[in-house]
């Protein structure tokens, strides 16, 4: 027979199980609103010294949060002034029509490695658009060398590297801009090359290919 003073214990002890059972339940609803930070057994770095943005400091000689840039800081947007460079157009927005860079033998020999890696394998190496990718299914490009493609301004070729076109993606963080130059060199070229007659060949030069016909 359990004494009455045992019974007491266990129903108190009950009642104690219950209210810290109630409690546990309240103190878990979800979206509950507290003003209190909360509980953090281990802080890490969640909280730090820091100062609030245009509070004023103790420490600094000026009295400011705020610090100014430190003398020569150049802004991610400065620096691009030459917007025919980096951009292929005139400061009003013009695309131009001719590259801002001289197609030099050099030029068009970079252009030619740089046009073999990252546009031949869609667009063919002569330009014909014939390249590995399409030959797999991807969407064919235009040939470069229809009217429409070689009456493009030079500052749209480079646009079309930089920026994708429709269907091509982007090749501006793979290829720096002096080497979109150089490619749009190339593109030049290899689109007179499939367009070339005799009147492109120099005048003492006609005479030997006619010879090794
Ligand atoms: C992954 C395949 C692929 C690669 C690589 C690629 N192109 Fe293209 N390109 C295309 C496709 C597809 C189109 C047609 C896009 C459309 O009309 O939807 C196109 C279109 C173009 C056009 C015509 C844009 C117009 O306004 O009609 C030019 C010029 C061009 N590409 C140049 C290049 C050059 C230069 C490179 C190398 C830097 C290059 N492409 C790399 C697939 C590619």
């Amino acid at each position: 027979m359990m004494g009455h003073r045992k019974q007491g214990v266990i129903r108190l002890l009950g009642i104690l199980f219950a209210v810290v059972s109630i409690l546990i339940v309240i103190g878990c609803k979800q979206g509950a609103v507290s003003e209190k930070p909360p509980i953090h057994f281990n802080p890490n770095m969640d909280s730090q010294e820091r100062y609030d943005a245009q509070a004023a400091s103790r420490f600094f000689a000026d009295g400011m949060v705020n610090r100014m840039p430190v003398k020569g800081t150049v802004a991610l947007s400065e620096g691009y002034e030459d917007t025919e460079f980096y951009f292929g157009k005139t400061a009003d927005g013009k695309v131009l029509k001719k590259a801002p860079v001289p197609f030099t033998a050099e030029v068009l020999k970079r252009g030619q490695k740089r046009f073999n890696i990252y546009c031949a394998p869609c667009h063919g190496r002569t330009g014909n658009a014939k390249g590995i990718v399409v030959n797999r299914g991807f969407l064919p490009p235009p040939d470069f060398h229809t009217d429409k493609v070689r009456n493009y301004p030079d500052g749209h070729i480079f646009d079309v590297i930089s920026n994708g076109f429709r269907n091509m993606p982007s090749y501006k963080h793979q290829i720096p801009v002096a080497d979109r130059w150089k490619i749009v060199a190339y593109v030049r070229a290899l689109q007179r090359s499939q367009n070339a007659s005799a009147q492109d060949v120099p005048e003492e030069k006609r005479a030997k290919l006619a010879l090794e016909k």
